[in-house]
């Protein structure tokens, strides 16, 4: 299987990169970043496809700084929305496997249990907006398969455990919000998963549907951010605050925790709880 991964520089895309080889030997990975394959550029995906026989396509492409789409909206609305509509309907034309990637970000996050995945999205940011005009193109023409993640982190890019281990060294003190609440999930652990869905999905007629998958466990940022100290033995002290004391140009949803039930179920997947993924994460740094 010819596999194509779009937004491979980008953290999950890398943490992939890294775990190819656990792959079947018959999967061939192609990793590629806007340089060399611009997923809004419908055509050089066609030709991209053909010319290397791809029979799987792995979207981590997308924009994702949250706070960025709110005044950059065409942008976000063009990779989040109109690109993966483009996928979608090549996927179907061509008959090829697509797993793309989206985010928590969908939900409002007002529910007082786990999100499964029916229930009823209502983004309240563009990022989440355009995430899920992006499914709905998949969903609508039964293109693929969505899985969502959430509070996303790895050892490459910008991320919440990566600024938050610098400012612990840097700084005395430190203010974070508590009353966000969801699942951190490492790239790795993700990357994981999608190789083995795609180890399996050989044997699978279809590959369709929306899933959930995180870490297990759930904290706030307050807590996540202790842990990140702890683990690294800081002494800054840190401080819980509210989200309206650290506003922000998105709205963020206040819970966001994923029932990963149909994922684990599926595909038969142990999912590492994520003190333990941190502690793994924070050691490779
Ligand atoms: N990060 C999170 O906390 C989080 C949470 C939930 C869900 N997700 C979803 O998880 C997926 C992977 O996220 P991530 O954190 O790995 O994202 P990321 O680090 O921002 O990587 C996205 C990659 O896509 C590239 N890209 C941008 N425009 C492109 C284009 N036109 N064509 C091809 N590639 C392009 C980016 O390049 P540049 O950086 O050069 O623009 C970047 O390398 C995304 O679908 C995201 O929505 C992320």
């Amino acid at each position: 299987m010819n596999i194509l991964v779009t937004g491979a520089n980008g953290q999950l895309g890398r943490e992939l990169y890294d775990r190819q080889g656990l792959a079947r030997a018959s999967s061939k990975f192609y990793f590629t970043d806007k340089e060399d394959l611009d997923i809004t550029q419908k055509g050089d995906i066609e030709k991209f496809i053909d010319n290397h026989a791809i029979n799987a396509v792995i979207n981590c492409a997308a924009y994702t700084d949250v706070d960025g789409a709110e005044n950059h909206q065409q942008a976000a609305w063009q990779l989040n929305e109109a690109a993966v509509g483009n996928l979608a309907r090549l996927a179907t034309d061509k008959n090829l496997r697509l797993i793309h990637i989206s985010t928590d970000y969908v939900f409002d996050g007002t529910s007082h249990r786990p999100y499964r995945e029916d229930d009823e999205p209502n983004p309240h940011s563009i990022y989440g907006k355009s995430k899920l005009a992006g499914e709905q193109h998949i969903t609508r023409n039964n293109a693929g398969m969505i899985i969502r993640t959430a509070w996303l982190y790895s050892t490459y890019g910008k991320n919440f455990v990566k600024t938050i281990s610098r400012l612990v060294k840097e700084k005395e003190q430190l203010k974070v919000v508590c009353d966000q609440v969801g699942n951190p999930t490492y790239a790795g652990d993700l990357a994981m998963a999608l190789l083995q869905i795609i180890n399996v999905s050989e044997e699978m007629k279809e590959l369709t549907g929306i899933y959930h998958y995180a870490n297990e466990g759930v904290c706030s940022w307050y807590d996540f951010a202790l842990e990140i100290a702890r683990l690294q033995d800081a002494s800054c002290r840190i401080h819980p605050i509210e989200s309206k004391d650290w506003p922000t140009p998105a709205p963020r949803p206040h819970y966001s925790v994923f029932n990963k039930k149909k994922i684990k179920d599926r595909f038969l997947l142990r999912i590492p709880h994520w003190r333990e993924s941190l502690e793994r994460t924070l050691q490779k740094m």
